[in-house]
């Protein structure tokens, strides 16, 4: 969602601003804009509607000098999307300016205060409000700017994540945060400041990410000064950033959803390295060891997430129950949330979160923690709030997924639950010293099988013409499979908007299967495991009803080719493994067909990347 730059220093500001909202465009935008500091007493603000590079187009003759500035990419909560509403926004007296990220959910309340002391409004945005609301206490109570975003700041619920400048002082650049990120970076005499560490890297690595409640005060020529809500100064600590920048570019791939689904033989073998020792003969995942106390004790374990990451979820939960033996349950964290749910001090709540970010999942962690559970990360970006709210956790280590459909991401975080459940079975003995050799052994040949899959590319790309046509898709799945039933349609939703459901293959009969005619594709995730026959048996109700079936089997199956219209081997693995490899033929099936109805593949219409609002 929405994406902060500042940057004071000695560089043309606009420059680092422009190639900072451009690595921050993953994260979904429907406008832009920044704001420059050419001189003291004067503020040059440039926002459009649209895409960074109107932005680009809109700016192109005018004065973009200063080395003081802030920009943005807005994705609308609060107004449409249009000129007026995209950030930044300016105080009255067009002393102030201001970038944010988040919502405020009393902006009505402080709006009609601020109207009843003369304060006109060109926006519908909640963050005009809050620039205004600055400007207010300033002038009626004489203080400095840092005072006076702090008093604005105690008077605002909601979220935000902030950038500020005073036309007056050209060497000060002011950001602060509550539940939306906001990452300082320090270089030599100059400071950036961004909604995450992509736009930074290439100028330093040396980082700090702000807590909530705490302003930064980036003064040029002097060193940063982080003090929270109640004037308490905090000792910035800094963190040595490991991106490298390649990893941010498309690599010759046209876009990044296929770098990153070819990615996956790589990352996955980086999620695993230094947890399964050199031997294969354990995996040792610290978080656990280090916690492991709870989870032997642990009453249930209650997964947290949205969206993708609740799909890893269902199949974490699967795992759990079978090797585990922990009850296990799977919410969507927006729901969770807000319904008072029964946590118990011996549950464990898992939250999954590739961003970190997600407000909803971040908001279930909070409401796990204040009820005493103990709450487990398994989130992708390093630092993110998610990661840095939970007691312990695992990173998925897949690196920046820039594409705004998951894919890497998906398959990282189900190989950690896999990693995870082997570490917890043995510490709890549910599982036999052979059993466990065995499944890290399947572990490990994961790699070299998602090469053998992402080989059919060619078979995948032809069959995607076939199926271009469609208005609708119905996925099938059973057991382990149904959670990438699901994947599968959301993938195909998400890029393509072609309507897709997934459901559980036998739930057919109850409803669903009205909906079969020759004009709707069905894809079926049929490999070979325990319910195979079951699978086999819900494709014939469909092919009886003259649907077309493509079926996802396991290698050398010669059964299926007989029943169904198209098929896509995929190599055989353990059956808890499986989803890492049945989900990658169909993020490609997913890509190819968005690719041929000329879709913006990576950003895709109204999609955010990091989902900082509720
Ligand atoms: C789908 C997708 C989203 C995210 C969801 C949660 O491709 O990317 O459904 O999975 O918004 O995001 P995270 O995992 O960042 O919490």
């Amino acid at each position: 969602m929405c994406g902060i730059v500042g940057y004071i220093g000695d560089r043309d500001a606009y420059d680092v601003l422009i190639k900072g909202l451009r690595r921050l465009e993953y994260r979904g935008y429907d406008s832009a804009g920044l704001s420059l500091m050419p001189r003291a007493g004067e503020l040059n603000c440039y926002k459009t509607r649209g895409k960074v590079a109107e932005l680009e187009r809109y700016a192109q003759d005018k004065d973009k000098s200063g080395t003081l500035g802030i920009a943005h990419t807005r994705w609308a909560t609060h107004g449409e999307p249009n000129d007026i509403n995209a950030h930044p926004h300016y105080s009255q007296s067009g002393d102030l300016s201001m970038i944010h990220n988040g919502i405020i959910e009393n902006y009505v309340t402080l709006r009609t205060k601020l109207e009843q002391v003369g304060y006109t409004f060109k926006s519908t945005t909640d963050s005009e409000v809050v620039v205004n609301l600055i400007e207010y206490i300033r002038n009626t109570m004489g203080l400095d700017l840092c005072s006076s975003v702090q008093h604005a700041l105690n008077q605002v619920v909601g979220a935000y994540a902030i950038a500020v400048i005073d036309r007056n002082d050209p060497n000060l650049l002011i950001g602060a945060r509550k539940s939306s990120p906001l990452v300082v970076g320090v270089g030599e005499n100059e400071f950036f400041l961004a909604s995450d560490a992509t736009p930074i890297v290439e100028y330093t690595n040396k980082v700090v990410y702000l807590d909530d409640e705490q302003i930064v005060l980036l003064r040029r020529g002097e060193e940063m000064k982080i003090v929270d809500l109640s004037n308490v100064v905090v000792t910035p600590e800094i963190h040595e950033l490991t991106l490298d920048l390649s990893v941010l570019e498309k690599g010759g791939y046209p876009h990044f959803m296929l770098k990153e689904i070819y990615e996956q033989s790589r990352t996955i073998q980086d999620c695993i390295r230094g947890r399964v020792n050199s031997e294969g003969t354990e995996v040792i995942l610290s978080g656990v060891s280090q916690n492991r106390d709870k989870f032997m004790a642990a009453g249930r374990i209650i997964f947290v997430a949205c969206g993708t990451s609740w799909h890893a979820a269902l199949i974490g939960k699967q795992m759990i129950e079978e090797f585990c033996r922990i009850p296990a349950y799977v919410e969507y964290a927006s729901e969770f949330r807000y319904r008072n749910p029964v946590i118990n001090e011996d549950d464990i709540v898992i939250a999954i979160s590739q961003s970190g970010e997600t407000a909803d999942t971040l908001a279930a962690v909070e409401l796990a923690k204040q009820k005493k559970a103990f709450v487990y990360g398994i989130c992708n970006v390093v630092g993110s709030s998610i990661a840095r709210a939970t007691h312990s956790g695992s990173y998925i280590h897949v690196g920046p997924e820039v594409g705004v459909a998951s894919t890497k991401a998906f398959t990282g975080q189900v190989t950690t639950l896999a990693m995870l459940t082997i570490t917890i079975a043995k510490e709890r003995g549910t599982i036999s010293d052979e059993r466990y050799v065995q499944m890290i052994k399947s572990l490990q040949q994961l790699p070299q099988q998602m090469d053998v899959v992402l080989k059919q590319r060619e078979k995948i790309e032809e069959l995607s013409k076939i199926f271009t046509y469609a208005n609708n898709f119905i996925y099938l799945g059973r057991g382990y499979n149904y959670p990438v039933a699901l994947e599968g349609a959301l993938k195909l939703k998400e890029i393509s908007y072609i309507h897709a459901e997934g459901y559980p293959a036998a739930e057919m009969k109850h409803g669903p299967i009205a909906l079969i005619d020759a004009e709707m594709p069905v894809v079926a995730i049929a490999t070979s495991d325990s319910i195979y026959e079951k699978t086999i048996s819900n494709i014939q109700e469909i092919k009886a009803r003259s649907g077309r079936v493509l079926a996802l089997v396991s290698e050398g199956d010669n059964q299926i080719g007989n029943i169904v219209d198209y098929v896509i081997e995929v190599p055989t693995t353990d059956e808890f493994l499986m989803p890492i490899l049945s989900s990658i033929p169909l993020q490609l099936l997913a890509y190819f067909i968005a690719v041929n109805k000329g879709r913006d593949v990576d950003r895709p219409r109204n999609l955010a990347k990091s989902v900082t609002v509720e």
